[in-house]
Formats: C-alpha cells, sequence, structure tokens
C-alpha cells in the first residue's frame, strides 16, 4: 500500500473518491458478466438449434437396431475406393460404385425386414466391387444370407452396371443365425427372425420376383441334397458367408471350384476379421496347397476376392 494510503488524514479525505471508484468498477464488472451471459445463451440457443436436425439425421444411420453404425468419415470411403481399385485393375468407377453401394445400403436398411451384417466398409465394399470385376455371367450363388439384404443390394448394384441377374440362395434359414462355437441363444440386435418370408419380402427390394428370379434352397451347403439341387449351372459370383469355422469354410471352398464358372468371381467374406480366424486360415492353406482354379484379386475391408481360371 501507499505511504499516502497508510495516512490516516489523507485516508478519510481520499475515501469518499475510493469509493466512487470501487462502485465504478463493480458496476463495470456487473456490465461485462451480463453481457457475457447473455451472449453465451445466444451461443447456447444457436448449438441447439443447429443440432437438432442432426439429431433426426442421426437416427437414419446410428448403430440401433443393425450391426453397427452407418456413418463412415471421409477417410475410410478413400481407403475403400483405393482398395477397391487395387482389386479392380485400378477401375475410374470406384468411387461412384461405392456412393452409390452407400445409398442402397441406408435405403435397404431403412425399408428391410432384418438388417445387413457386417460394417459399412465391408458391406460397402462387396456391393461396390463385384460389378467392376466384370462376371462372366449373371448367375450369382450367396453361401449363407441371413436376412437376404445382402443378396437383395448386390442384385441392385449388379443391374445398375448392365448385367441381368439371377439369384441362388443356400442357408439353414432356422429361425435365428447358425454358427458352429457360437451360442444359439444369440438375439439378433433387430429382433428380426432368420426366415425365408423375411427373406423373400428383402429380395423385392431388389427387383426380384421382377425382372430378376431367384430360388431359395433351405439347408447347409455341405448337405449332398442342397449340393445337387444347385449344382446346375456355372455361377458368375459365389459370395462365400455361411459357416465361418475353418472347416466349414474349407469344405465351401472345395464346393465352390466345382460351380464357378471360368473367369467367376468368388468373394470371402470375413477373410481378416480377428472374429472370425478360421475363415483367413481356410483360404490362405487351400490356396498354399498349389491345386486351385483360384487366383487371389486382393482383400478390400474385410473381404477377399478371387477369380476362376
Ligand atoms: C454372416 S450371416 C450371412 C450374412 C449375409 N450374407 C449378409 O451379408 O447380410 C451367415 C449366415 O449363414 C448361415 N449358415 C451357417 N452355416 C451355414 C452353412 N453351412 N450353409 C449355409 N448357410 C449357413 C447362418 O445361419 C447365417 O444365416
Amino acid at each position: 500500500m501507499s505511504p499516502l494510503l497508510r495516512n490516516r488524514v489523507a485516508k478519510r479525505v481520499l475515501s469518499p473518491a475510493l469509493a466512487l471508484i470501487e462502485r465504478r468498477i463493480e458496476q463495470q464488472v456487473k456490465r461485462s458478466t451480463q453481457s457475457l451471459q447473455s451472449d453465451l445463451d445466444a451461443l447456447k440457443q444457436q448449438v441447439a438449434t443447429l443440432k437438432s436436425p442432426q439429431y433426426g439425421l442421426s437416427l437414419l444411420v446410428d448403430s440401433t437396431g443393425r450391426s453397427g453404425h452407418r456413418m463412415p468419415t471421409a477417410a475410410q470411403i478413400d481407403t475403400l475406393a483405393r482398395q477397391i481399385q487395387g482389386v479392380a485393375d485400378g477401375s475410374d468407377h470406384a468411387l461412384r460404385n461405392v456412393t452409390v453401394a452407400y445409398r442402397t445400403v441406408i435405403a435397404l436398411e431403412s425399408l428391410g425386414v432384418g438388417r445387413l451384417a457386417g460394417s459399412t466398409s465391408n458391406v460397402c465394399g462387396k456391393l461396390a466391387t463385384v460389378p467392376l470385376l466384370a462376371p462372366p455371367n449373371g448367375n450369382v450363388l450367396e453361401i449363407g444370407t441371413l436376412y437376404g439384404m445382402f443378396a437383395a443390394g448386390l442384385m441392385r448394384m449388379l443391374h445398375r452396371s448392365g448385367v441381368e441377374p439371377n439369384l441362388t440362395i443356400v442357408d439353414p434359414l432356422a429361425g435365428s443365425q447358425l454358427q458352429p462355437g457360437t451360442v444359439s441363444e444369440y438375439k439378433d440386435p433387430t429382433g428380426t427372425p432368420v426366415r425365408e418370408d423375411v427373406v423373400r419380402a428383402n429380395l423385392a427390394l431388389g427387383g426380384v420376383g421382377t425382372v430378376i428370379d431367384a430360388r431359395i434352397q433351405q439347408g447347409f451347403s455341405g448337405d449332398d441334397e442342397v449340393r445337387d439341387a444347385v449344382s446346375d449351372r456355372e455361377y458368375g459370383v459365389i459370395i462365400v458367408d455361411g459357416d465361418h469355422s475353418m472347416d466349414g469354410v474349407k469344405a465351401d471352398l472345395e464346393w465352390v471350384e466345382k460351380i464357378v464358372a471360368p473367369g467367376g468371381i468368388v468373394v470371402l467374406d470375413d477373410y481378416g476379421d480377428k472374429a472370425w480366424p478360421g475363415v483367413q486360415d481356410a483360404l490362405d492353406k487351400h490356396l498354399a496347397a498349389g491345386t486351385s482354379r483360384l487366383t487371389m484379386l486382393g482383400r478390400v475391408s474385410t473381404s477377399a476376392y478371387l477369380r476362376a481360371g
């Protein structure tokens, strides 16, 4: 404190002036606080206004009732398009197909019954890549369909590329998803049963029943009667997504070798997915034996792409 303010006479003389200064400072602080508070309130209002339409949009793409959210980042889509180019000979249409595939996924899960299985990158990768690999014919076999929603999307994507596809599905359609080594009481996030009527409802969204034909063979891909029923043609595209155990994938690959058309495309889902190590083990061993008709084209997200000789 200055010596002047320690002097009692000076203190008494200066006291009214000091009180006035103190009041002015208090008033100034009060005014600033009030203005800061009203700026903050306005900002809060603006954030709330911005957030409310986004909340509605987020309901269209969040993870409720499906495998995961459908909100890819720009970097993820970029990576996907580059991976597709790596498998599809540098195609100029990778990004276009990924974009169209993404719209198809949102539309199918909005209107369909059940869900698509897998991450957004993996599902969009499969839908976008297969048409770019120019399959030699429109015969498509899906081993393991769950709700049939992926098959519906693939029909749309192939049709868009000029292919007139027809579809064969093999799945036990036993009420719930069957997977060796997993709990049988697994509750699907959709609450929807795995049944033929559900698959048919979803296939209708892909144009099946109008211009596209489909047949559903209920049973396991290893069953003799199932194999006999669907081994009547050479397939231009085969999606292997049924039994994910090493033995199951091995058996499917051996069968696929016999029914895939020359130049046909085989997609092995969940290759490299840590949740299903048997898938990669089975394909790596199958190819290492050196007797396969299949050549690895590469990997997009968690699917392997092969072409038959
Ligand atoms: C991962 S889901 C298929 C997902 C579907 N492809 C999709 O992309 O949405 C696996 C399906 O294969 C079925 N499955 C299990 N073992 C099978 C087998 N040996 N043959 C055919 N389907 C099988 C399961 O019951 C389930 O419906």
